[in-house]
């Protein structure tokens, strides 16, 4: 312990410090001396006032994000070697700043991002999402068309830091926001449930995009001979497999009904989807829950 204080205290905490914010600490350690992560953080924060001479209060209970008032440290221990890193995004970065309203079980913004790209959408085609929740897909697949920076409408914890030039990050998202174009293509999302269409809607005009909103059941998706991009997440869990079902085969039949469409969809698994013909671009993981993201051809 003596070691790492002594390191510790020689780091430039205080060019992460606001004058009377709080801090917090993630410690994780792993295959070290040092294993008791409470007691390691401890230490971090005691270098952390010698280094900054004024008592800086501790926020509890920094689990996947700090309170919104506190500067996040992490710190991993592993085979005796100690990594500090300072938190700099502060709130989570799938959160856009968008969101208000959420439908059952909504995907994060990333996850529905990557998605998108995934699926190679450019923003230059049309998009549905027929299962759409609280709107993700289509709200993602609208940012990504009218080329807005990720993140612009939300704040970051580097924003607190002393050094941090609210003149520089102005310029910086003056610039940005001149890429930004107007909407090329139709973007359409339904869902059978009113409240989730109420929240879509909500959701879209929070992020200030344009999106038709429909209250539709999946089997009553028009049929559509241009192109375009066939983009949802089906309900996963394991009560609602047998629903799953259900809804990839109604999915094949949409798209069979727009057959120049491609399907991009988030699942918990394929199984049932062979009628897609989809091929698995990432497996991951959406609240604890493993989700495979599938493409067509
Ligand atoms: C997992 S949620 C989608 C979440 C959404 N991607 C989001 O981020 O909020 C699935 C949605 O499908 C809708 N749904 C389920 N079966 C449907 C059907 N047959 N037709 C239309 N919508 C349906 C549900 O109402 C629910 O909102």
């Amino acid at each position: 312990f003596a070691e790492l204080v002594r390191q510790a205290s020689a780091l430039p905490w205080e060019r992460f410090l606001r004058k009377r914010g709080r801090v917090a600490f993630r410690v994780t350690c792993r295959k070290s001396r040092l294993y008791h992560s409470g007691a390691v953080a401890e230490r971090l924060h005691a270098a952390l006032e010698s280094r900054a001479r004024f008592a800086v209060p501790l926020a509890q209970g920094a689990g996947e994000e700090a309170p919104a008032d506190a500067q996040l440290f992490l710190a991993r221990f592993e085979h005796d070697l100690c990594t500090v890193s300072v938190d700099s995004s502060g709130a989570l970065l799938h959160q856009r700043g968008w969101r208000g309203p959420q439908a059952k079980a909504p995907l994060r913004e990333t996850l529905a991002a990557a998605l998108l790209l995934g699926a190679g959408f450019t923003g230059e085609q049309p998009i549905c999402d027929p299962l759409c929740g609280s709107g993700t897909i289509a709200i993602e697949a609208a940012l990504i068309a009218i080329r807005q920076a990720p993140g612009i409408a939300r704040s970051f914890a580097f924003q607190r830091w002393p050094e941090f030039s609210a003149r520089q990050w102005e310029h910086l998202t003056v610039a940005a926001r001149k890429h930004e174009r107007p909407l090329p293509a139709r973007i359409e999302a339904g869902d059978q449930d009113a409240g989730a269409v109420a929240a879509t809607s909500e959701n879209a005009a929070r992020a200030g995009v344009e999106i038709a909103v429909i209250q539709r059941r999946l089997a009553d998706l028009p049929p559509d001979p241009g192109g375009g991009l066939m983009a949802c997440n089906l309900p996963y869990g394991v009560r609602i497999a047998a629903d799953a079902r259900i809804l990839f085969e109604e999915l094949a039949a949409a798209a069979h009904r727009r057959p120049a469409w491609r399907v991009a969809i988030v699942a918990a698994s394929a199984r049932g989807a062979s009628g897609l013909r989809l091929t698995t671009l990432l497996r991951t993981k959406s609240g604890g829950i493993p989700i495979e993201m599938l493409v067509s051809a």
